[in-house]
């Protein structure tokens, strides 16, 4: 049976959700994000996992650190407890993040211990009251944002459609309308969390299907996609695609998808850095060290003539005391060298 109840919370606007970059766990940090969005105008952001009793007790300055270019960009909060992720909530959506998604789908043993992340996937009545104290902490802001759901597919043998459409209409029914679809199961026992993003087998017909059954729903769908074709293949399916290691390790992927998407022309490498310096050089003004910034910047030349030694000017110069933005500058002079003497 559809879910017969609307959805009570907010939605994102569409077309902010047709492109995304996942929440990676020290990887998705504020700099990250600022270069993301540089990248992908168009793309919605998410932070990495926080959890909601961090959120709570610990450093919002460090834990919490956004930058106003940011936008559209998502919380990513860990946990299960409803009053805590209702008050975590309530706080990142004061904190001006234009959404709050609830982690179901991590599959680390430190998260298990935890009882969230994708052990979630089993505890559909537990999710439902935490979205619904989300919805609840974040009704009554002047800016409601929507409250989401990262999950799996399923954990360990679970391998019944029926099962993981019972946790969709059970989060769905408590008033979340967006899930991203990690389309594949977390094996919680025997698998590392790397393993368990390439082992466990992708089936991207679940979330479509979700998409067909559920068409009231906003369905991202999430694993293994890496080049604009494969985007455009899910967005013929569902409502978004979401990249999390491709748009890390080849960030110009990122941009030719959100320019193809958009329909303008392609920006050049070397300008796409040009109007990180800024951003970069008030970091640097304010202390922050360039490796904090230099190392999402690492893939922008991936596969491309003289990608290496771009790479490893930045890599073995970022270390350096007083390293500036002329280190990028003498990477991408020293990539110019490179491909030109290849
Ligand atoms: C380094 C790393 C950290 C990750 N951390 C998180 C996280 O904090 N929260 C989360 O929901 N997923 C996390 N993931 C999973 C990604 O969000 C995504 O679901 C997964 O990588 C599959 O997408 P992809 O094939 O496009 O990379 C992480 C993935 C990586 C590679």
């Amino acid at each position: 049976m559809p879910s017969a109840v609307p959805p009570a919370g907010a939605l994102p606007d569409p077309a902010s959700i047709r492109l995304s970059v996942a929440p990676m766990m020290d990887w998705t940090d504020s700099h990250c994000r600022v270069f993301h969005r540089l990248l992908a105008p168009s793309a919605r952001l998410y932070s990495e996992m926080v959890h909601a009793n961090a959120v709570i007790h610990g450093d919002r300055t460090k834990l919490l650190a956004m930058d106003p270019v940011e936008h559209p960009v998502a919380l990513q909060l860990g946990g299960s407890e409803p009053a805590q992720l209702a008050q975590a909530a309530r706080i990142g959506a004061e904190r001006g993040f234009d959404e709050i998604n609830l982690n179901c789908g991590c599959p680390s043993d430190r998260v298990q211990a935890g009882r969230f992340g994708a052990c979630l996937m089993r505890e559909p009545t537990l999710v439902a009251d935490g979205v619904a104290a989300m919805i609840a902490a974040v009704a009554t802001l002047d800016r409601p944002v929507p409250v989401t759901v990262k999950c799996r597919l399923g954990v360990d043998d679970d391998h019944e459609y029926e099962r993981f459409l019972a946790f969709i209409d059970a989060v769905a029914d408590a008033g979340c309308g967006t899930f991203v679809v990690h389309a594949r199961n977390a094996w919680l026992k025997g698998l590392s969390p790397k393993e368990n993003r390439e082992v466990p087998p992708l089936r991207y017909d679940w979330a479509w299907r979700l998409k067909r059954e559920r068409p009231g729903l906003q369905v991202v769908v999430n694993g293994g996609i890496a080049t604009l074709d494969d985007a455009l293949s899910h967005l013929a399916h569902a409502d978004g695609a979401m990249l999390g290691r491709a748009a890390y390790h080849d960030p110009y992927t990122l941009h030719r998808i959100d320019a193809a998407l958009r329909g303008v022309p392609l920006q050049p490498r070397d300008q796409l850095l040009g109007s990180l310096r800024p951003y970069a050089e008030s970091q640097l003004a304010q202390g922050v060290p360039l490796r904090h910034i230099s190392r999402h910047i690492l893939g922008l030349y991936h596969g491309q003539p003289g990608g290496r030694a771009y790479r490893q000017v930045l890599s073995e110069g970022a270390h350096l005391p007083g390293a500036g933005w002329a280190l990028v500058e003498q990477a991408m002079a020293a990539t110019v060298r490179a491909a030109a003497a290849a």
